[in-house]
């Protein structure tokens, strides 16, 4: 019997149209280009300031994108699953709604939220309903609208979070493409490190926890650091000793992208060159959700069927993984 392995089969993705760039936030905290730049890599990210539309615009905006590049007749969608961390509300679906405007309404769906490791763990949950053979059309989109809980008096959030989206289709593949292999896991004694206190049901929004900004994230910045260096490095090399792959024969890094600095020690970590790290972090900041199919969107015309790419990220929880998935296409650009 053939076995069936879960293919990326198409990609779409969006941005917002307005760009707070470094230079914007000088005017706005106390901070400049020159530190941003050399403590992040980021240059600019994308806002959504439309009052409101909330991450289902950017997500159904993505999948709309995929849609109409793969020309599918979004009826054959069976399950939609919105990866984000930043819901449009609290107890109705942002997956739910954003389905029905993209018609695929023969879909059921749902939300996922790992924080940055939101769209990870999705490509795991997506695999696996394709590899069941359930579904044979599975949608996954990492939206995040992070400035609706980002303190633009904070320097030292406001400086790295942006708004996007990513869609990817899964199909089943029968060439041995996809995903291949996962390494996952979650440490919930890091919470405390990064999180947006209130608003959840530990602590509800009152008027006196607005006050102190107890709705928007924070995070203690070296130590989320220190563990995401560590961990995503960690995961990306059980991943590459676990599949007897070496630096030669991995074609693309893309992991998640909250500091280029973490970026870098994961490549050097493997040895990597730095042609084959995907990197848009100077472009859109960290989009959360949204990074690693905003990465495949920026590179889907280099990628080549069969090429072999490591997936990674480190996220609030904590949590954080690698995946190794083939490639299953060449570009139609
Ligand atoms: O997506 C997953 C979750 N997030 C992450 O993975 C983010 C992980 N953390 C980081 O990326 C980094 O820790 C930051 C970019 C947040 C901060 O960089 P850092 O090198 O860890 O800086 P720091 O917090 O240790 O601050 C160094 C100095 C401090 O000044 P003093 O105490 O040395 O005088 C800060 O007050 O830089 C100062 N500082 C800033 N200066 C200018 C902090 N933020 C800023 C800023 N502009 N925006």
């Amino acid at each position: 019997m053939i076995k069936i392995s879960a293919a990326i089969t198409a990609v779409g993705a969006y941005v917002p149209e307005y760009v707070l760039t470094n230079q914007i936030l000088e005017t706005m905290v106390d901070t400049n280009d020159e530190w941003i730049t050399s403590r992040t890599g980021i240059k600019e990210r994308r806002i959504l300031k439309d009052e409101g539309k909330g991450t289902s615009y950017l997500a159904i905006k993505a999948a709309q994108n995929l849609i109409d590049k793969k020309g599918i007749d979004p009826k054959t969608i069976e399950l939609v699953i919105v990866a984000t961390a930043t819901p449009d509300m609290k107890a109705a679906s942002t997956a739910s709604y954003t389905a029905s405007q993209i018609g695929a309404v023969n879909a059921f769906s749902f939300d996922m939220d790992a924080a940055c490791s939101s769209f990870l763990f999705g490509m795991s949950i997506a695999a696996s309903y394709i590899e069941s053979g359930k579904y044979k059309n599975v949608l996954l989109i990492g939206a995040d609208k992070m400035s609706s809980i980002i303190n633009y008096t904070d320097r030292a959030t406001c400086i790295i979070f942006g708004d996007g989206a990513g869609a990817v289709l899964f199909e089943p593949n029968e060439e041995g493409l996809g995903l291949q292999d996962e390494y996952l896991r979650s440490d919930g004694t890091g919470r405390e490190f990064l999180q947006a206190t209130y608003g959840g049901s530990s602590f509800p929004l009152t008027p006196e926890a607005m006050a102190i900004g107890g709705q928007y994230a924070f995070q203690e910045g070296k130590t989320v650091f220190k563990n995401a260096v560590f961990n995503m490095a960690d995961a990306t090399v059980k991943i590459l000793e676990r599949n007897n792959l070496t630096k030669e024969n991995v074609n693309w890094l893309a992991a998640h992208q909250a500091n280029k600095r973490i970026i870098d020690a994961t490549a050097q970590r493997i040895e990597l060159e730095e042609e084959k790290v995907m990197i848009n972090i100077h472009k859109y900041g960290n989009t959360t959700s949204a990074t690693l199919p905003l990465l495949l969107s920026d590179y889907e015309s280099q990628l080549k069927k069969g090429d072999n790419i490591i997936f990674a990220a480190f996220g609030g929880g904590f949590n954080w993984g690698a995946i190794y998935l083939k490639w299953a296409y060449n570009s139609r650009n």
